[in-house]
């Protein structure tokens, strides 16, 4: 019983709601709102061996892409993972999460990737830390006000399409933000009870120079805090309209929190480092298929490299064995075969293929080892800013 089933409806779906509220303290109502808004045909099982009718556990598969390079690479989340209380410590979670990843490299997926309570747990299978989400709060009276002479209009519904063109253009320049499938969109405007507005900042020609989806809690004393869930611009000027349209925010606001890597854009505006920043979690990734991620991403068009790489996956066997990685002009060929230099776990090509580790840094974690040159091509090769999303999935 080492394969996934689908969530059935009727009896399974209850049991499906037990253990997502014993594993995340939810409440009924709340897991069937997010088992709906997660697409149910998403959710997988593992069956109970002794009782084949009963979910032993479960999870949700949540398909998006991620930007690496500079390009959308397919990758599937994972979000939800519970085992029922009584049957914890027996393995069900190790067999669901290998079957997962199974399951990911039969669809073709080349990457996954999910926030871990238990490290332990997902390295097992082959995720490794890749990337980082912080969180910064800034005080309102620090928010600069810039004369910038553009228009922030209130967004409706009509104004997604423009929204996502412009996250897009905005999250390919960084490593690690999600390509966002309908799941994580919606969490943008609505996250379990709370709700964000959005505001945006219009050309002439339809499209979006900037926005932000913001919330305000009422403190007890009757002052506020805001927190964005999404934060994005394309210009300096559109970047100071922003902050200046939340400094108009400061009559009232306190603090203000919004999430992103270990550099943001718009702390860069900011007159003082009077902010707090701290590390709210790090992210997993699994190289599903190391061909397929390898060729997808985006390389320093500079570059003219052929790295020999030799991978070890003890889960999905067949992705064992010596890789030729040819880079030219920001694309890659790869192919099977080659001297195998550059000697990678699946664990370590995930915190390369991310730009989480250098080369040199992941040997000292045994996460890869080489001769020295294939160590500096690989750096060359993966080098990029530290990696990071402000979404949590
Ligand atoms: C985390 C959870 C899914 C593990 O399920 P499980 O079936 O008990 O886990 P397994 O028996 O398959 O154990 C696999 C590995 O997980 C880790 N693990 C499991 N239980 C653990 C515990 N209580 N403390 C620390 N590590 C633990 C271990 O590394 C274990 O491997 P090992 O025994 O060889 O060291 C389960 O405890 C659960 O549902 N917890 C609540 C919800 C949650 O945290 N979900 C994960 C969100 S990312």
């Amino acid at each position: 019983m080492n394969t996934l089933t689908p969530l059935a409806q009727g009896p399974d779906t209850d049991t499906a709601v037990r253990m997502l509220c014993q594993a995340f303290a939810g409440t009924p109502e709340g897991v069937r709102e997010w088992l709906a808004l997660g697409d149910i045909a998403n959710i997988r099982v593992l069956r109970h061996p002794d009782q084949p009718a009963n979910p032993a556990s479960l999870l949700l598969r949540i398909p998006m892409g991620q930007f690496f390079g500079g390009r959308s690479i397919p990758l599937l989340g994972v979000a939800g993972v519970a085992v029922a209380p009584e049957n914890r410590g027996r393995g069900f979670a190790r067999t669901m999460m290998q079957a997962f990843v199974r399951e990911a490299r039969d669809q073709g997926f080349p990457l996954a990737g999910l926030y871990a309570s238990t490290h332990s747990l997902y390295r097992q299978i082959g995720f490794e830390h890749a990337g980082f989400r912080f969180q910064y709060r800034i005080p309102f009276s620090h928010l600069p006000r810039h004369k910038v002479p553009t228009t922030v209009v209130p967004l409706a519904d009509a104004d997604m399409p423009a929204v996502q063109r412009a996250y897009a253009n905005f999250a390919r320049r960084y490593n690690g933000p999600l390509d966002r499938g309908p799941y994580i969109w919606s969490r943008i405007r609505k996250l379990r009870e709370t709700a964000y507005t959005g505001f945006g900042i219009p050309d002439d020609s339809g499209n979006l120079l900037g926005y932000l989806f913001l919330n305000q809690s009422r403190r007890p004393d009757g002052r506020q805090d805001l927190q964005l869930s999404d934060l994005a611009f394309l210009s300096l000027p559109a970047g100071q309209r922003l902050l200046t349209f939340l400094a108009d925010f400061a009559m009232m606001a306190e603090d203000l929190v919004f999430f992103g890597g270990p550099e943001h854009p718009a702390l860069t505006l900011l007159p003082q480092q009077r902010h707090e920043v701290f590390l709210k979690d790090t992210w997993f990734l699994r190289v599903i298929d190391p061909a397929a991620a390898l060729a997808a991403r985006g390389y320093s068009p500079a570059l003219d490299a052929e790295l020999h790489l030799h991978i070890t996956d003890d889960t999905i066997p067949e992705n064992t064995g010596p890789y030729t990685l040819r880079v030219r002009r920001g694309d890659a060929d790869v192919s099977r075969g080659g001297r195998g230099d550059l000697r990678c776990s699946i664990n370590g090509l995930a915190a390369l293929f991310s730009s989480f580790a250098s080369p040199h840094q992941a040997a000292l974690a045994g996460w890869c080892q080489g001769p020295p040159d294939a160590l500096d091509l690989a750096a060359g090769l993966f080098a990029g800013t530290p990696p990071w999303m402000s979404d949590m999935y």
